[in-house]
This record gives structure tokens, C-alpha cells and sequence, in this order.
């Protein structure tokens, strides 16, 4: 492994372009980004270079056989002009689980994290300090060598490109239940960050959408009895004062605010069952008054709490609280991810 990184740094920055008050989204990228190729058995010396597109062959095997992953995370700045990752690691290790999955090589520890440090000096101008903002950082990796035979690329990419910006979600989320797709299976890649599971929860989404929801849930594939995730988060269901979320599976990502917001929920003295749950147990919630809240949780999305979903063809609206468990999470976790108090355990990387 070359553990230098090789830094070409932009002529003129972009930055004054931007309005940092009105930030969308993922949709507007700072002036670097950082590449590294794997050739010919190894991976080369990453390179930080102006952000521009990439060339490819047209028969390279992420177009063709979708070997490709990525990963979602987030910079913050303090009030002091700190830089701080949340649990950066555990994103490494999870794109090499997907990685394992795709077959596509592993990529070092040290190259992930010391360029990703790297590259966020290079750009530290780019990470917001308002708050509800951050940059978006999205880490990939995908099949840069060519060849029409149906096996694993001998070339790939590891990108990292990052994105100031603001909420994912506008507002509260309407989102309905899933009775016949399914975003993964038994044996699937529904575990692994796999850009293809993304690709096929677009179609069931729009018919969602068009029907005025916001997300699918989705449920398992097999009987469409069990609530998984929402959307591209995982789901927690109060139910009374119990918060529950299914537990992670081949089917469903091990998300990373997921777990915290256990540990964070647990250490709040609220009980939290991590089982499976049955939409029939929440329609029966909804109805006896006992279904008190719903919420995403995922990087991009943070806590997002539902304030309503459908299934088979009625609509169930949640109660509006006062002082929600969506709300109390979320502010333990950003406090913790924008350095405003103690992170007893120890997720804050401040770089
Ligand atoms: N579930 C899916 C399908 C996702 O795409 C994401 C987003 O990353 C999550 C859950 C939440 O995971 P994390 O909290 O690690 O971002
Ligand atoms: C994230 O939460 O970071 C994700 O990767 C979700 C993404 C599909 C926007």
C-alpha cells in the first residue's frame, strides 16, 4: 500500500457560489474529491484533486454487472471551529462488508481514514456551521475494469466526494407500507450498502409518491407481515414508552445511527425492544391509541420522525407530542456529533 496521498489542489475555489444559508441536500460538491485506483493487484497512491467527472470504458463492469457501493457519513464543525466525524470507522468497516459481499477488494483502513482526514482539511472551508447543516460525505467504490463476461472487474475506484448540506426531509414524513415489493431477501445483499438496492427501491418509491406518500416502509420479503426499515433508514416504533426496532438481518443495514439511538434511548432509561414487528401489531397500536410515535433513522435523514402512514389503502395519522423521544434522541446525538457535550462514548473523532 503507498500510504501518501498526492494533493492537486483547485485553481480558483467555488466556494463563493454557494449559499450556505439555503443548503440542499447533496446536490452541491465542494472543490476536491479523492481517488484511488486499484490496478493490477493493489491500490495505488490516492490522489486529492479538483472535483470533476470521471472517464470510464464503456465496457467497464459497474455499467454493466453493478459492482458497486458506497457509504454515508457526515462532518460537523463546534462553535470553536473543531472538525468532527461520528463513528468513522465503523463506515469503514462497513464498506469492506459490502465490499466482501460485491467482491471487490478491501480498501485499507489508512487509505479511508487518512484521506478522508485529508481531503476535509483540504475543504475545511466547505463544512457548514449552521445548525441542521453539515457535510455530506460519500465514500464509494466501484468496478473500473472492463469486460463483458459476467465476473468480478480486475480494476476499481474508491471515491470520496463530499456535499454541504442541509435537511434531507423538508418536514414530517408520510410513508406507506409496503405489501408487495421488497427492497431485499434471505441470502441478498440487503445488508451491504450496494447500489443496485438502492436502484430498486426507486420503483415502488414512485408508486408511493404518487399515491402523496414520502417513503416506502419496507417489510420481509416473504410475507410482508414484518416492518424492516423506511426508505433508506431504520425504523424505530413506540410503542406506549417501549421503542422498537427490528434487528438487523441479511436483509436489513446495520445502520449506524440505529445503534446509537439504542445505546442513547437505553442510557435514557427508555425500554427498548430490538425484535421483529409486525404491521398488525401496529395497526392494532394505531387503533387502541397506543402508537405513540414512528421514526427514521440514517445519516442523511438523522431522526425523521412519520407523522403518518397507509396501508392497504386506509390512512393512520401519529398523535403530535410534546416532547417527543424523536426529539430527545436527536438532540442527544447531534450534541454529541456537533461537540456541545460529552460523547461518554467516545463515536466523536475530532480531526
Ligand atoms: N437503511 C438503509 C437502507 C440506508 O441506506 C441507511 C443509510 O445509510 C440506513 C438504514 C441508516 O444507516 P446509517 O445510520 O449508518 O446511515
Ligand atoms: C445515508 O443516510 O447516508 C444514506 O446513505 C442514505 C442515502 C441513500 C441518502
Amino acid at each position: 500500500m503507498k500510504s501518501n496521498i498526492e494533493i492537486q489542489r483547485i485553481e480558483k475555489s467555488k466556494i463563493d457560489s454557494v449559499d450556505f444559508n439555503n443548503l440542499p441536500f447533496g446536490s452541491v460538491y465542494s472543490d476536491h474529491m479523492l481517488e484511488c485506483t486499484f490496478t493490477n493487484g493493489e491500490w495505488q497512491t490516492p490522489v486529492i484533486k479538483p472535483y470533476s467527472p470521471i472517464t470510464l470504458d464503456p465496457a467497464a463492469k459497474i455499467f454493466h454487472y453493478g459492482q458497486s457501493i458506497f457509504e454515508g457519513m457526515k462532518a460537523y464543525k463546534d462553535a470553536e471551529g473543531n472538525t468532527m466525524l461520528f463513528r468513522p470507522l465503523d463506515n469503514c468497516k462497513r464498506l469492506n462488508k459490502s465490499a466482501e459481499r460485491l467482491v471487490i477488494p478491501q480498501i485499507p483502513e489508512d487509505i479511508f481514514m487518512d484521506g478522508l482526514k485529508k481531503l476535509l482539511e483540504v475543504d475545511n472551508a466547505w463544512i457548514p456551521t449552521n445548525d441542521g447543516s453539515s457535510l455530506y460525505i460519500r465514500p464509494f467504490m466501484f468496478a473500473s475494469g472492463v469486460g463483458f463476461h459476467a465476473s468480478p472487474a480486475d480494476g476499481y475506484k474508491f471515491i470520496i466526494c463530499t456535499a454541504p448540506s442541509g435537511a434531507y426531509f423538508a418536514g414530517k414524513v408520510k410513508v406507506l407500507i409496503e405489501e408487495k415489493y421488497a427492497r431485499a431477501a434471505n441470502g441478498g445483499v440487503g445488508f451491504a450498502k450496494a447500489g443496485g438496492n438502492y436502484a430498486a427501491q426507486f420503483y415502488p418509491t414512485q408508486l408511493a409518491i404518487e399515491k402523496g406518500y414520502n417513503q416506502v416502509i419496507w417489510t420481509d420479503d416473504n410475507s410482508h407481515e414484518y416492518i424492516e426499515e423506511a426508505g433508506a433508514m431504520n425504523i424505530f416504533i413506540r410503542i406506549n414508552d417501549t421503542l422498537i426496532t427490528s434487528p438487523t438481518s441479511d436483509r436489513i443495514l446495520d445502520g449506524i445511527t440505529r445503534k446509537s439511538v439504542i445505546q442513547i434511548a437505553e442510557d435514557l432509561n427508555i425500554d427498548v425492544e430490538v425484535r421483529k414487528i409486525s404491521v398488525s401489531e401496529v395497526i392494532a397500536a394505531a387503533q387502541s391509541g397506543s402508537l405513540k410515535e414512528m421514526f427514521g433513522a440514517g445519516t442523511a435523514a438523522v431522526i425523521s420522525p412519520i407523522a403518518g402512514f397507509g396501508y392497504q389503502g386506509n390512512d393512520y395519522d401519529l398523535p403530535e407530542l410534546d416532547a417527543p423521544f424523536a426529539e430527545t434522541i436527536k438532540k442527544a446525538i447531534t450534541d454529541i456529533q456537533t461537540n456541545k457535550v460529552e460523547d461518554p462514548y467516545g463515536w466523536r473523532v475530532i480531526i
